[in-house]
């Protein structure tokens, strides 16, 4: 069959292998080119397969030599419908790694469940023994609890309604997106699935098998941003999850004192990912951040921020962190100058003058990319087998 994007939105519904392979590739190059950094050996990441997880697994491997073990929650293809890009990365990701004589091995399932987390536990006890890292990159839409409660995330703010610019992604113009409160209980549900309650789960688990190494560090992702989006994220439901995150690296560190664990929560840049594309408003703060950034010469994607997680922030086992403990990757997007630039340029942009002010091109080709979709070297007329 031959695979072209249907793009949906904020989503596309097809994935081309050999484009997923191409992704995974250029930041295995990007990664090799950096060349190579102290850091951990064994690795645990949960959300693996793509945006952060997955540079995130390819940077450890890569930059720091280290045996890796991803969870992540994937469609596999079916004779009609691709996989997920996420399904063709991981098995892509696998091949080259272990070509290049690197242990990768991976676990496609809920990471929420039980089932999952023992699964995963066996797999480190037989592989590795324990793993001094882990990784939590999970971004979902819901979260099924033991008890068999299934809870959804919600993307509103948790003040007033909220009214902003935002970019209309069907066909890139420039409207106004208005963001309604949640409710107290979508806030409590969109805690329960983005916040803190599983990535602890994970450590008790892993910490009761045995299986995590005295000094392991467990860093989860976060996001702050700029105040302008602030209603949409930081104050709003996701950005409540976020906080609850925090709070749980406090609780980590606390009660796994013993074993000397270390969790951090590290605050990331801005990127195209499945999960941002889905959030409202803020894809135009990053098309016009990319614009800026570009052209401060300080642009980055996953891959390049993961890369400085290893060679900049771990400093060895003791992460250079801010005040609050957290590690500090947006500390490019942050700076005095870009931000300026974003907000002045935010204030003038409208449909007419959206090139001007925003990288599109860019946003649309880290979009297409994600599905493996654009990519200059692949042949996307050729017949390719979905399974
Ligand atoms: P993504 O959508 O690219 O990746 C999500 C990952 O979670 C995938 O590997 C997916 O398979 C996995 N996943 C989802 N539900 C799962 C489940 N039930 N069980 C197992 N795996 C599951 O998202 P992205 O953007 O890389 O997000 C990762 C983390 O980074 C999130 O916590 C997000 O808030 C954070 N972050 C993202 C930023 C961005 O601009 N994209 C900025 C800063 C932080």
């Amino acid at each position: 069959m031959v695979i072209e994007p249907k793009v949906r939105s904020f989503i596309c519904t097809t994935a081309h292998p050999d484009g997923c392979r191409e992704n995974v590739k250029r930041q295995i190059e990007y990664t090799k080119k950096k060349g190579k950094t102290n850091g951990p050996k064994k690795v645990l990441i949960i959300g693996a397969s793509t945006g952060y997880g997955l540079a995130t697994r390819i940077a450890a491997t890569y930059s720091c030599e280290a045996a890796t073990i991803g969870v992540m929650f994937e469609k596999e293809p079916t004779k009609m419908r691709t996989a997920t890009p996420g399904f063709y990365n991981t098995v892509a990701f696998e091949e080259e790694a272990k070509k290049d004589g690197y242990y990768a091995k991976s676990i496609n399932g809920d990471a929420f469940s039980r089932k999952i987390k023992e699964e995963t536990i066996d797999l480190i006890k037989k592989d590795f023994g324990k793993v001094d890292m882990v990784i939590y990159s999970l971004a979902a839409p819901k979260r099924t609890t033991e008890d068999g409660t299934t809870y959804s995330s919600v993307l509103k703010t948790t003040g007033n309604d909220f009214s902003n610019k935002s970019l209309d992604l069907k066909n890139n113009t420039i409207t106004e997106a208005t963001i309604t409160p949640a409710t107290e209980e979508e806030i409590n549900s969109t805690v329960k699935v983005m916040g803190g309650e599983d990535w602890k789960n994970w450590i008790e688990a892993l910490s009761k098998a045995g299986a995590l190494e005295n000094n392991a560090i467990t860093i989860a992702y976060s996001y702050i941003g700029p105040e302008l989006t602030y209603p949409v994220y930081y104050n709003g439901t996701i950005g409540t999850a976020k906080k609850h995150l925090h709070k749980t690296s406090i609780e980590i560190n606390d009660e796994f004192s013993n074993e000397e664990i270390k969790a951090y929560v590290s605050i990331n840049k801005a990127v195209v990912t499945q999960a941002s594309s889905a959030l409202p408003i803020v894809p135009l703060y990053i098309a016009i951040l990319y614009k800026v950034m570009k052209e401060n010469e300080i642009h980055e994607n996953c891959i390049e921020q993961m890369n400085r997680l290893f060679s900049e922030k771990l400093n060895g086992n003791n992460p250079i962190v801010d005040e609050e403990n957290r590690i500090r990757l947006d500390d490019y997007e942050m700076r005095e100058n870009i931000q300026s630039k974003v907000m002045e340029d935010w204030n003038k942009i409208n449909t007419e003058n959206v090139e001007e002010f925003a990288d599109l091109e860019g946003y649309w080709e880290d979009f297409y990319n994600m599905f493996g979709f654009h990519f200059d070297n692949i042949d996307y007329s050729k017949d390719v087998s979905l399974i």
